[in-house]
C-alpha cells in the first residue's frame, strides 16, 4: 500500500498557547459536576490564547523548530490549514512565511474545510511530492476554538497548531492508499463571517460525526484498504477526547467486533494525552493525536495507524499510515510536553476578558498587550494591517514591547495570569 518512494510526514511539532483554563475553573464557575467535563467529555483543561497571540504565531511557533532541523532548502510550498481564518483574502502562511524567514521561491495558500482542512493539506502535499519527490511541503494547522461564553459548546474550547513537513522516504510516517471519502451538505457546526464564535447543533454535529466514520470507513473498505484487524492504533479527529472513544466504539459495532470498554480503550487511549489537555484544536486536532501516539507508546515502528479526519459540514477521510523504521528517534516528546506544561493557568474572569477581546475596526493603531513568553507575537493593528513581531530568544518581553513603540500603549494591563 505503500508506493515507491514512500511519501509522509518526516517530522512534526506542535505548539499550543501562554495560558490555559483548568475545566475545574470553569465547573467552579457554571456549577457543573466535574465528572461532565473530567468523564463525559475527557477533558481536563483548555488551551486560552494571550491577547498577542492567534493562529499566526502559534503556526510559526510550531514550524520554526522544523526549519531549523531541517532547513528551507527543499520547502517550496507552505499550506495553512484552518477554520480560524484571520483576513478573507491573504493567507495566513504568508505571514509565518514571513517570520520564518523562508526562501521567495516557494507557494504559500490557505485551505479551509473545519476540521477537515489539515488532511486535505497533508494530502494535497502528498501529491505534490509525488510529482517531484525532492521537493517539500510544510503543512501547518492552526487553529483557535470558540464557541458562546456559557453555551454547551463552552467546555469544548481550545487551541494550537501542528506544523508538519511532507516529503519523500519520511523518518516518521508513511502516508497510504487508498483513502475512504465522504462528503455530505448538513449544518452541524458552522461560523458565519460576521461571527468570531461558531455556531453549532451540539447532537447534530455527534451524529453527523458518527455518520461520517461509517461513511468514511465504507468507502475505504470499497477502495482495498486494509481490514480493520490490520491496525494498532486509531487517530480521530477529537472535539473532546471521549469523541475518539464514541467514534471508534460505533466504527466496531458497525464491523462487528467487541466493542468493549478495553478494546476501544487499546485502539484510541494513547492518541489523547495533548487533546485532553490542549482542548479542540480543530484542524489541529487529529494530529495532536498523532502526536500523543508517537510520544506515548513503545515502539510501533512498521505497524499500520488509522487516520479518521473529520470537519463539519462535513468531509470526512479514513486513511492509513505506517511508522518508519527508527521514527522513536526523530520526536520531539520534551519540547511537546513542555509545550503543554509551560502554560499559565488563568482564573476565570480573564478567560472571560480575553474570550471577549476584539480589535476596533476604525483603522487605528492598537496595539495588544504583551502576555505572551515565546519567540513570536501579534504585537497589534495599525490601519488595519496585522502587525508581527519576532523576538530574540533571551529578551523576549522586552524586546516586542520596545519593537512596538510606534504604537499607543492602549492601557490594557496584561493578563493576570499566575507564573
Ligand atoms: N459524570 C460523568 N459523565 C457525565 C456527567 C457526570 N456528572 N454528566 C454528564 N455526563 C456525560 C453525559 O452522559 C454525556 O455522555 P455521552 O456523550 O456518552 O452521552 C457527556 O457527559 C456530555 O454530556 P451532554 O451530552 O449532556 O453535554 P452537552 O449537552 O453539554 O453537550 C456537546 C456536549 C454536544 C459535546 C457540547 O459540548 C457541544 O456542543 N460542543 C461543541 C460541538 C462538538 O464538539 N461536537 C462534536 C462533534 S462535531 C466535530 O467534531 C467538529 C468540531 O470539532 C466542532
Amino acid at each position: 500500500m505503500v508506493s515507491d518512494p514512500a511519501i509522509g510526514i518526516h517530522d512534526l511539532s506542535f505548539s499550543t498557547t501562554e495560558f490555559v483554563l483548568p475545566h475545574a475553573t470553569l465547573a467552579d464557575h457554571n456549577g457543573t459536576e466535574i465528572g461532565k467535563y473530567h468523564v463525559g467529555l475527557g477533558q481536563q483543561s483548555m488551551s486560552v490564547p494571550a491577547a498577542d497571540e492567534d493562529i499566526v504565531t502559534m503556526g510559526a511557533t510550531a514550524a520554526e523548530p522544523i526549519i531549523t532541523r531541517h532547513g528551507s532548502d527543499r520547502v517550496r510550498t507552505v499550506v495553512f490549514a484552518t477554520e480560524s481564518s484571520i483576513d478573507q483574502a491573504k493567507s495566513a502562511g504568508v505571514y509565518v512565511h514571513s517570520l520564518l524567514g523562508l526562501p521567495s521561491a516557494t507557494r504559500v495558500v490557505e485551505l479551509k474545510q473545519a476540521c477537515y482542512g489539515a488532511t486535505a493539506a497533508l494530502q494535497f502535499a502528498v501529491g505534490l511530492v509525488r510529482r517531484d519527490p525532492v521537493q517539500q511541503v510544510l503543512v501547518i494547522a492552526s487553529d483557535i476554538s470558540k464557541y458562546d461564553l456559557d453555551s454547551p459548546g463552552e467546555a469544548t474550547q481550545g487551541a494550537a497548531a501542528v506544523a508538519m513537513l511532507v516529503g519523500s522516504n519520511p523518518a516518521l510516517v508513511r502516508i497510504e492508499e487508498p483513502s475512504g471519502l465522504f462528503t455530505a451538505d448538513v449544518m452541524d457546526f458552522w461560523r458565519p463571517n460576521y461571527r468570531d464564535a461558531a455556531l453549532v447543533d451540539g447532537q447534530e454535529s455527534v451524529d453527523a460525526y458518527l455518520r461520517a466514520v461509517l461513511g468514511t470507513w465504507k468507502d475505504y473498505a470499497e477502495q482495498d484498504g486494509r481490514p480493520l484487524d490490520e491496525f494498532t492504533a486509531f487517530c480521530y479527529h477529537q472535539p473532546y477526547a471521549k469523541m475518539a472513544y464514541k467514534a471508534h466504539r460505533h466504527l466496531l459495532h458497525h464491523c462487528e467486533r467487541h466493542s468493549g470498554e478495553a478494546a476501544v480503550a487499546r485502539a484510541v487511549g494513547r492518541t489523547t494525552a495533548y487533546n485532553t489537555a490542549i482542548g479542540n484544536s480543530y484542524t489541529a486536532s487529529v494530529y495532536l493525536a498523532l502526536a500523543a501516539l508517537l510520544d506515548e507508546a513503545d515502539d510501533l515502528t512498521g505497524r499500520p495507524i488509522g487516520f479518521m479526519s473529520y470537519g463539519s459540514g462535513s468531509v470526512a477521510e479514513f486513511f492509513g499510515g505506517t511508522l518508519a523504521p527508527g521514527y522513536r528517534e526523530h520526536l520531539r516528546t520534551t519540547a511537546h510536553r513542555g509545550a503543554v506544561d509551560r502554560r499559565r493557568p488563568v482564573d476565570y474572569a480573564t478567560y472571560r476578558e480575553l474570550h471577549e477581546r476584539s480589535f476596533p475596526a476604525d483603522g487605528g493603531d492598537h496595539p495588544t498587550p504583551s502576555q505572551t513568553t515565546g519567540s513570536f507575537r501579534l504585537a497589534g493593528l495599525r490601519g488595519h494591517q496585522r502587525v508581527y513581531e519576532r523576538r530574540a530568544a533571551d529578551s523576549a518581553r522586552s524586546s516586542a514591547e520596545a519593537g512596538f513603540r510606534r504604537l499607543r500603549p492602549d492601557g490594557h494591563r496584561p493578563a493576570t495570569a499566575h507564573s
